[in-house]
């Protein structure tokens, strides 16, 4: 059980026992008793606003309900009085040690397992394939990794798909471009940057001779009809992304369980669209196959029909992702799909998720997770046209090299030896990449700054790495393991004691700030949290020395600094970050 529930459980007890004495008309319901962190530790760790709640109903002031309640606590919880009628709870030592050392032994850190027998799908990174990853692609990729590792660890099945853009129609534009301005040598020296540039004149070409457009749409059909010219240039391309592509999640150690892009359903596309034409869930318009929503009294922010197959028989992004739900449903048979990519898609999903619900009969709970757009200094979007485009590559490249200098200034004081610094500066640098972007509230749109990004102070990945690798420091000097300091009981009356309150509370809402971040779907709420807690253990560092010549006092300081390493390593992990033990 946790804290929080403990309190409950014990404030229900005294309205219990109140309204069995006639002090109140009846008790609370269990239900509405919220507890929260106090933020004025000099009267307790924890607040709720049950007085303030039930005022209405028990016809009675709330500072007095507050008063009565106080009087009927058992002695775990001493309760005080606030304005305008808050009733604060300090906790008695006995109960934070309790805690803490089911804290210090729970690899789950007090969070329930889920009783979700069916696995989650995350549908994440996915990028259009044949142009080089750029930092656009930064968001999907780390967002959807946090969030299938915080899905893991509340003990879901679950499975990451990469629903590549590997069939759509920028591949009719790709071939014609090919065909007409690419530079041979170009391609083979570096392929991506080439495909990239002949696209972009594509469309430069295209606004003068709009043939060119016809010309794509052709050679698109062409390729999905499988005609052997295209489909082995097609390949070719593919096969080019996806090698960079894996160096690249290499890199940010992000791994899929399925590489099931568009073109994985290609041969499901037409069937698809038959069987809702034969059961009349999309009908013919003007030679194209569609569904209207108002046929089936479905109200969305747009009339606009899904498009499912056009005129010339192409079908379409929404075809490819009608037909993954159909495959999705019948291997899997999750409980759920998420659905990370930017806000602009919101429509699409909308529109997808009302189609495949009048098509077919399942239970499958469909969720878009949008995040909001990065964008450059100058307002433009990443990958758009005018969004100069900063390669993924680079960024992380930049990083490992600051993370690198950083290592060779501070000589002396590293607690690696040399020919590790490489990979710890890959791993310091993963850490500002992957944090600056996490922190950050999901459905904001950001301003991508180099600078910032790369900042390693204050509420930043590497900054969190430090405090973990610091306090490893501390056993190191103290020539004890975190083990060796589990004390029987903790004082928290004593020297340091509000200090030592304050990480005890922090500490034990972990689960807390996790389940906050796992039903949101917002890492950020997790990013908070961490730094938070470091900020906690810093003020409990500067206050307490933490080796002093008292063996019993330092194994207890230690026993709060193993428990902060943990969390950290533990919500950092969550985070796709490591967490070294030296730095
Ligand atoms: N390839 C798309 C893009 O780059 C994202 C795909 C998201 N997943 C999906 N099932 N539609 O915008």
């Amino acid at each position: 059980m946790s804290i929080i529930s403990e309190i409950k459980e014990a404030i229900l007890d005294a309205t219990k026992k109140l309204a069995d004495e006639g002090a109140i008309p009846s008790a609370a319901e269990g239900s509405k008793i919220e507890i929260d962190i106090c933020n004025r530790p000099e009267v307790g760790e924890y607040q709720t606003n049950i007085a303030l709640k039930h005022s209405k109903d028990w016809r009675l002031p709330p500072l007095e309900i507050v008063e009565r309640l106080a009087g009927a606590l058992d002695d775990r919880f001493k309760g005080t009085a606030t304005k305008p009628g808050f009733l604060n709870l300090r906790v008695s030592g006995e109960v934070l040690s309790r805690h803490l050392s089911s804290l210090f032994t729970d690899e789950s850190l007090g969070v329930e397992r889920t009783s979700d027998k069916r696995p989650v799908i995350v549908d994440y990174s996915s990028p259009n394939v044949a142009k080089p990853p750029h930092v656009g692609h930064l968001r999907s990729t780390v967002i959807g990794d946090a969030i299938l590792r915080m899905l893991k660890f509340k003990g879901h099945e679950v499975i990451g798909d990469n629903h590549l853009g590997d069939w759509g129609t920028h591949f009719g534009k790709v071939i014609v471009a090919f065909r007409n301005f690419a530079d041979q040598a170009e391609f083979r020296r570096a392929p991506l940057d080439e495909l990239a540039r002949i696209y972009s004149s594509f469309k430069t070409f295209a606004e003068q001779d709009p043939s060119l457009e016809d010309k794509a749409r052709e050679e698109l059909a062409k390729l999905q009809a499988k005609d052997p010219e295209n489909y082995k240039t097609w390949q070719e391309f593919v096969e080019i992304s996806k090698n960079e592509l894996e160096r690249i999640y290499d890199r940010l150690e992000v791994k899929f369980d399925h590489w099931h892009g568009e073109s994985f359903y290609h041969d499901l596309l037409s069937p698809l669209c038959e069987d809702y034409e034969r059961r009349k869930v999309a009908r013919e318009s003007d030679g194209a196959l569609a569904i209207f929503f108002g046929d089936f009294g479905v109200k969305l922010p747009t009339d606009t029909p899904l498009l499912i197959r056009k005129q010339d028989g192409a079908f379409l992004y929404a075809t490819s992702d009608l037909a993954a739900i159909r495959y999705r449903m019948q291997t899997w048979n999750p409980s759920k799909i998420l659905y990370v990519t930017d806000v602009r898609q919101s429509l699409h999903f909308e529109q997808v998720f009302a189609a495949s619900k009048i098509a077919e009969n399942f239970d499958t709970e469909l969720v878009h997770v949008p995040f909001g757009i990065m964008k450059l200094a100058s307002g433009a979007a990443f990958g758009s046209r005018d969004g100069n485009v900063i390669k993924l590559d680079a960024l992380l490249d930049e990083a490992e090299e600051k993370a690198l200098a950083l290592i060779r200034d501070s000589k002396g004081k590293v607690a690696v030896p040399e020919e590790e610094w490489g990979a710890l500066a890959k791993t310091i640098g993963n850490a500002a990449v992957k944090y600056g972007d996490l922190r950050q509230k999901r459905t904001s749109n950001i301003i991508f700054d180099f600078d910032e990004f790369l900042s390693f102070d204050g509420d930043t990945g590497p900054y969190l790495q430090y405090v973990h690798a610091r306090i490893h420091g501390l056993f190191r000097k103290a020539g004890l393991t975190v083990r060796e300091c589990e004390p029987r009981e903790i004082d928290f009356d004593g020297e340091g004691s509000s200090e030592k309150r304050i990480i005890a509370s922090t500490l034990l809402s972990f689960d807390r700030a996790f389940e906050k971040a796992l039903a949101d779907l917002t890492p950020h709420v997790l990013c908070g949290y961490l730094f938070e807690l470091s900020q906690r253990f810093n003020s409990f560092y500067e206050k307490c020395r933490i080796i002093t010549d008292d063996e019993i006092v330092t194994r207890e300081r230690l026993f709060f600094c193993g428990l902060v390493a943990k969390i950290i390593k533990t919500g950092l992990g969550l985070l796709g970050i490591q967490a070294p033990e030296r730095l």
